[in-house]
């Protein structure tokens, strides 16, 4: 059946099963799911719902901050083009930017990265929590409890609708996570923990307190760089996994350091986080290019995936895949080139022009290229998820943010489609 448009900005829906029609406004190319709960079939009926496991093509929130086109691989922070913030601003600047919604002026930028430098401390106690994890802990784990932690040094950050207590963890969150991220990378070694140097920029604070033993670590500008820009790539990513973790443990009105931990917890899966961890153990496996069309082949018969490709959102080259693969080379002129390159290299030249990666969009995501520059930093695979975490952190806090004040927000509370057993008797247990 067809019908003439009337160019209403309306969807009219007839439900088969008792012949009524019903007209839902459309708004932003989408229908609200509350308005579908009028479709009953009788009044006993409680209303239609929709079914969508994995929220593939569910809004739960309108945001202002983080614009992604997925098929045409594009990816701006609050309309600016991540390749422009990738090249010429800064991982602080780009924080200021998620969290405010405009560039800072040069007084601005003086005044926050002064408070971010003023926070990177944490109470002493913290060190004595961190020292009480087993020798082999995985950082993330670390990080994960450590900023749930942070919140029991902070009672009054429960007073989110206060604007100025928002601030003041927003500012703490930033600031401590790489003397947490750098703190459980150095209990990992059984090295004595460096206390943060506030003479020194945020990213090179984060490698000092990482590498610095004995003597005074000087970080080449060139590796600064492209660690500060892999931070600018991973700051947000809109509605993703871990961010709506952020979000969804945040509609429960708790406090932000809680809810960032849910991030943190979210990230640290290997369909998230943990890819690019998953991608050089991989690249590893794989030894050397002759084994690529073996590896490929296992793929392709759905035995295993193919790390660092593919995107739920992406149907096009990763945009921050392409920045990645570029910072690669500047990293490797300083360090020497990582071995595994030219395998990664072979992987993508061949999956780029086979018929099963071509058919299902499956390109580069940002993990693929990541874990090399990681790895020739001195990083190891353990913390590739505390680096993504570090950098994702103004995204979190810059989305619970939003949240707290998005008026229509409520606590977050999915409904189900339930298949369980119909009501039925308690059976004694000797009767069972
Ligand atoms: N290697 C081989 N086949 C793949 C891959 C891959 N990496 N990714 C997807 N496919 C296939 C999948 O088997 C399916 O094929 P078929 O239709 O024949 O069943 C089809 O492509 C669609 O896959 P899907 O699992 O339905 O897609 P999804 O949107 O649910 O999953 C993904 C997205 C990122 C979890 C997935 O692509 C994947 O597991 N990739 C590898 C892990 C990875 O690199 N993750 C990092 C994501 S980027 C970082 C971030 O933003 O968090």
């Amino acid at each position: 059946m067809t019908t003439q448009p009337t160019n209403a900005e309306t969807l009219t829906i007839t439900d088969n099963r008792t012949g009524q029609s019903y007209e839902v406004p459309i708004s932003d190319g989408t229908i609200r799911a509350t308005d579908l709960r009028q479709i009953k079939t009788d009044d006993a009926d409680f209303g239609l719902m929709t079914y969508d496991p994995a929220y593939m093509n569910t809004a739960s929130c309108r945001s202002a901050i983080t614009f992604l086109d997925g098929d045409a691989g594009v990816l701006q922070y609050r309309g600016y083009p991540i390749e422009q913030l990738a090249e010429k601003s800064t991982f602080l600047e780009v924080a200021y930017l998620l969290l405010n919604g405009e560039l800072p002026n040069s007084g601005q930028l003086g005044t926050w990265v002064d408070e971010i430098t003023n926070h990177t401390f944490v109470h002493e106690n913290v060190r004595t929590f961190m020292e009480g994890f087993r020798y082999d802990a995985h950082p993330m784990g670390m990080l994960l409890s450590a900023i749930g932690a942070l919140g029991t040094y902070y009672p009054n950050a429960v007073e989110i609708e206060d604007p100025a207590v928002r601030h003041m963890q927003i500012i703490r969150l930033i600031a401590k996570m790489p003397t947490l991220g750098a703190w459980a990378f150095r209990h990992s070694l059984g090295q004595p923990f460096v206390y943060p140097d506030n003479g020194l920029s945020y990213t090179e604070n984060f490698l000092a307190m990482m590498f610095q033993i004995g003597k005074k670590y000087e970080a080449d500008p060139r590796l600064v760089k492209a660690l500060d820009i892999l931070f600018i790539l991973h700051a947000d990513h809109e509605q993703n996994c871990s961010t709506s973790a952020v979000r969804s443990v945040g509609s429960s009105q708790v406090d932000p350091y809680s809810s960032v931990a849910a991030g943190v917890a979210a990230l640290y899966g290997p369909l998230h986080g943990g890819a690019n961890e998953a991608v050089l153990r991989m690249l590893r496996r794989i030894g050397t290019v002759e084994n690529i069309p073996a590896f490929m082949e296992g793929v392709k018969a759905g035995n295993e995936r193919l790390m660092g490709f593919g995107h739920r959102v992406y149907k096009n080259y990763d945009p921050r895949a392409t920045i990645i693969k570029k910072a690669c080379d500047d990293v490797f002129a300083v360090t020497g080139v990582n071995p595994l390159l030219s395998i990664a290299v072979e992987l993508e030249k061949i999956a780029l022009n086979d018929e099963y990666f071509i058919k299902r969009k499956l390109y580069p995501n940002v993990d693929f290229y990541s874990g090399l520059i990681y790895e020739a930093l001195g990083i190891p695979a353990e913390m590739f998820t505390v680096m993504f975490a570090i950098g994702r952190a103004p995204g979190w806090v810059a989305q619970w943010n939003e949240m707290i004040q998005d008026k229509e927000q409520k606590i977050s509370r999915p409904r189900q489609v339930y298949t369980g057993p119909a009501a039925r008797d308690y059976v004694a247990i000797g009767s069972r």
